[in-house]
């Protein structure tokens, strides 16, 4: 019996790999940088299932490239705004994210970039670093306390649920905006309001929607208006939910206090002017980057591969319609 024939677009922990290579023959696709537009194309063709990475665009074009056989598009991410669901389903082929396995790490990632941005914990290390003349002093680098003050969580899913956990056990007041009212149990003591009136009250924005077009620059010249200046701005979910540019002026113009960001509108570039803003904390996109977070997602796309190898509902299925039979 021919073994199935499985594409990973880039390498993954060792563990899942193994268990992938029990069953399948897996070409793990080497370049650091991720595999060009016209290799991918190629590279794609006669797989049974492809093991994608957020960096790669999985639309009707590749699935055409990959060929009738190919079962399953695996994201080896939370986030699918990479993935066309519809090309997939009419094209039979099922699409899986790993949601649930990278909750908790994205929320920590989340409030270290609050608490990195409001105490000003960057900017402290490099100054320490410049080696530049320095005593304790009464006015030096002062930032904003986080403890018992106001956070706003925009979108109320899984991640934003786990970041207000973590708020409540710094005293926070916690607001969210959702397009839907949450039962109370899941509320847990958090209040919806309208974006609005979050923008206006939150000493925190923390952002965790998904990238569609109703939430692509959400964030503008508009929203930073109406935040405090005193607010901090906490994005782990999809740069372009932010127009950067009017964050670099917001910043700029003093219209909030910082910023704190894993996700960037046209990664891998950060706009330069936020890079050479003093309150701004950037990290790669590191929300879900631990050994145990990314050994689960691993685990989570080769459970999804093997499900639809064998026919089966794979665990976290985003195209239910594509199923037959
Ligand atoms: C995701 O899973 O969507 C993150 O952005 C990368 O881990």
């Amino acid at each position: 019996m021919t073994r199935p024939n499985v594409l990973v677009t880039r390498p993954i922990m060792d563990d899942p790999l193994a268990r992938l290579r029990e069953r399948c023959d897996a070409t793990v696709h080497q370049n650091e940088f991720g595999i060009p537009r016209d290799e991918l194309l190629q590279v794609v063709a006669g797989r049974d299932a492809l093991i994608t990475m957020l960096t790669e665009r999985v639309d009707a074009e590749l699935l055409a490239a990959a060929g009738p056989q190919l079962k399953i598009v695996a994201n080896h991410a939370v986030g699918f705004d990479n993935v066309n669901l519809a090309d997939c389903t009419a094209a039979g082929v099922l699409a899986t994210n790993t949601p649930d396995v990278l909750t908790e790490t994205t929320a920590d990632t989340a409030f270290a970039l609050l608490m990195t941005a409001a105490r000003r914990v960057g900017e402290g290390e490099r100054f320490l670093r410049s080696g530049r003349k320095w005593i304790w002093g009464p006015l030096m680098m002062l930032g904003q306390d986080v403890h018992h003050k106001t956070i706003g969580i925009v979108g109320f899913g899984r991640i934003g649920q786990a970041v207000a956990r973590r708020a409540k056990g710094f005293g926070m007041r916690v607001l969210y905006a959702d397009a839907i009212q949450l039962p109370p149990d899941v509320e847990d003591g958090a209040t919806r309001v309208e974006l609005a009136e979050l923008l206006e009250q939150a000493d925190f924005v923390s952002i965790h929607t998904n990238l569609t077009d109703e939430t692509r620059h959400l964030f503008g010249h508009e929203e930073f208006k109406r935040m405090k200046p005193t607010a901090v701005l906490v994005n782990t979910s999809r740069g372009p939910v932010v127009d950067e540019a009017a964050l670099a002026d917001a910043l700029e113009a003093g219209e909030i206090f910082a910023a704190g960001l894993d996700v960037f509108e046209r990664e891998p570039d950060v706009h330069p002017k936020l890079l050479e803003l003093e309150h701004v904390v950037v990290i790669p996109h590191l929300g879900s980057a631990t050994v145990d977070t990314r050994d689960a997602m691993g685990h989570l796309a080769v459970d999804n591969v093997f499900a639809a190898l064998d026919g089966t509902r794979p665990p976290t299925l985003l195209n239910p319609e594509a199923l037959t039979g």
